[in-house]
């Protein structure tokens, strides 16, 4: 099969890629020319486990191909898949859909022989039924379908998502186009990758539905943890003793300092928009972002706790992990972007680590001062915070921090460290959720 993947993003990089693994030939398009440059180099853009090696080894083997020229590309493709950005539109909250019409609009002058059209963005219900209407406006007789794929792979562990993940979407009733795409995912038949084949408004909301659902059970457990803190409770047991019920599942039922990343923020608050649109408001979504807003606010002040006092002026805090989670340099609404203001608001000097972030952050978080690692930035702190767990803040050296700090007080809000080994350490030690 021949894929034209427009769009060198996230989704983009590793759906393209991942499919020239599976043999298919695939040609990733971006109007950006220091990307593609850097591509065609063996550049990898992003932070993403394993994503270098895959690229290299598919460009070498001829079936990977990148270009800011796509048309010869999109005539060419059995399925072009739009994989644009679809950022919050400034001002009403909504999903930004121009790059998808603008995408929509380069492939309708192109299409030659019946093509598949792939909205692999994450996009409102109803985007496809606009593609559509777009390209049919372009070209009356163009032979093609639009469906709808979304993406479920979380940064990180994307490559290991998209090959093995728990289930495919395809939103269309063109039963030549979900042939099309059974040809393509065809691998992961091997594995007995469940596909739903579903219609196109079903598919685009399942995307919304699931990120949706998964940021209300992250804010579940999160108030869960402040409940555990007020009664002497564990919320890392109760986390356990519910998630293995089978109907709740124990998966993203880990307490922390609130959701981010380039998805959970943005997804939500565009399905809360769109179903006020539609005057189906969603409660419970609604109140997840607002609880989630509040709750980065939060730990500033839970860390300024810690240490006892409100004002920190003159106090240095250290913070390790900036990102919004660990094996990323995405700082897209990481929690740091809203705690580590709210701590210099507080007064205090914020001095950070993070081992794939930190350039990134740099521009985003003025006046923070970045560190080369995890013992420069505990160096001189009046607290030490643990804000993002990467694996090699799991065992670090307790005694050379502590020696280190000005006063022995962390905040880990992630739960890394068990609450008796840090206080054996003679750490002051502030958990998430763990009242006893
Ligand atoms: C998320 C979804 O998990 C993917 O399925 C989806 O494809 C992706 O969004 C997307 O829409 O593109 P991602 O944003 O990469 O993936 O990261 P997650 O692993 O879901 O984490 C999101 C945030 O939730 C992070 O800030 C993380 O620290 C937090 N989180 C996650 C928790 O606080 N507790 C948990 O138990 C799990």
């Amino acid at each position: 099969m021949r894929v034209a993947m427009i769009g060198t993003g996230y989704v983009g990089l590793v759906s393209g890629a991942c499919f020239a693994d599976f043999g298919h030939v695939v040609t990733c398009i971006d109007k950006d020319p220091s990307k593609i440059e850097r591509l065609e180099r063996g550049e990898i853009p992003i932070f993403e486990p394993g994503l270098d090696d895959l690229v290299a080894r598919n460009v070498r083997e001829g079936r990977l191909f990148f270009t800011l020229e796509g048309a010869q590309a999109i005539k060419e493709a059995d399925a072009v898949f739009i994989a644009v950005g679809t950022p919050t539109r400034r001002g009403d909250g909504h999903a930004d859909l121009s790059y998808v019409y603008a995408a929509a609009e380069e492939i309708a002058g192109l299409i030659d022989g019946f093509t598949v059209v792939v909205t692999k963005s994450t996009v409102p219900v109803g985007t496809g039924d606009e593609v559509e209407a777009i390209i049919k406006k372009v070209r009356p007789d163009a032979q093609f379908a639009v469906v709808s794929n979304p993406e479920f792979l979380r940064e990180g562990a994307a490559i290991e998502d998209f090959k093995r993940p728990d289930r495919v979407v395809v939103g269309t009733d063109d039963e030549r186009a979900q042939a099309v795409m059974r040809d393509l995912y065809r691998p992961l038949s091997l594995n007995e990758t469940p596909i739903v084949f579903t219609g196109r408004r079903t598919s685009e909301l399942i995307k919304y539905a699931a990120n949706a659902f998964l940021a209300m059970k992250i804010t579940f457990i999160n108030e869960m943890a402040d409940l555990c803190e007020k009664v002497g409770a564990d919320v890392q047991s109760v986390a356990k003793g519910i998630g293995l019920d089978k109907r709740i599942g124990g998966k993203f039922l880990n307490a922390g300092p609130g959701y981010g990343g380039s998805c959970f923020p943005k997804d939500t608050i565009a399905l809360v928009k769109t179903a006020q649109q539609y005057g189906a408001p969603t409660r419970l979504i609604e109140t997840t972002v607002e609880v989630n807003t509040a709750r980065k606010k939060a730990m500033a002040d839970k860390v300024a706790a810690a240490i006892g006092t409100t004002n920190l002026t003159g106090k240095t805090i250290g913070v390790l992990g900036v990102t919004f989670k660990p094996n990323t340099d995405d700082m897209r609404d990481a929690p740091s972007l809203d705690i580590l203001p709210a701590l210099q608001a507080m007064g205090a000097k914020v001095q950070a680590f993070d081992p794939e972030g930190a350039k990134e952050a740099a521009h985003m978080l003025e006046g923070v001062e970045f560190k080369a690692g995890a013992y420069e930035a505990a160096e001189g702190a009046d607290a030490l915070v643990i804000l993002t767990e990467w694996d090699q803040f799991r065992a670090l050296d307790l005694d050379r921090v502590k020696l280190l700090m000005k006063a022995p007080v962390v905040v880990d809000l992630r739960n890394v460290y068990k609450p008796a080994e840090m206080v054996r350490h003679g750490f002051t030690y502030a958990s998430i959720g763990r009242g006893r």
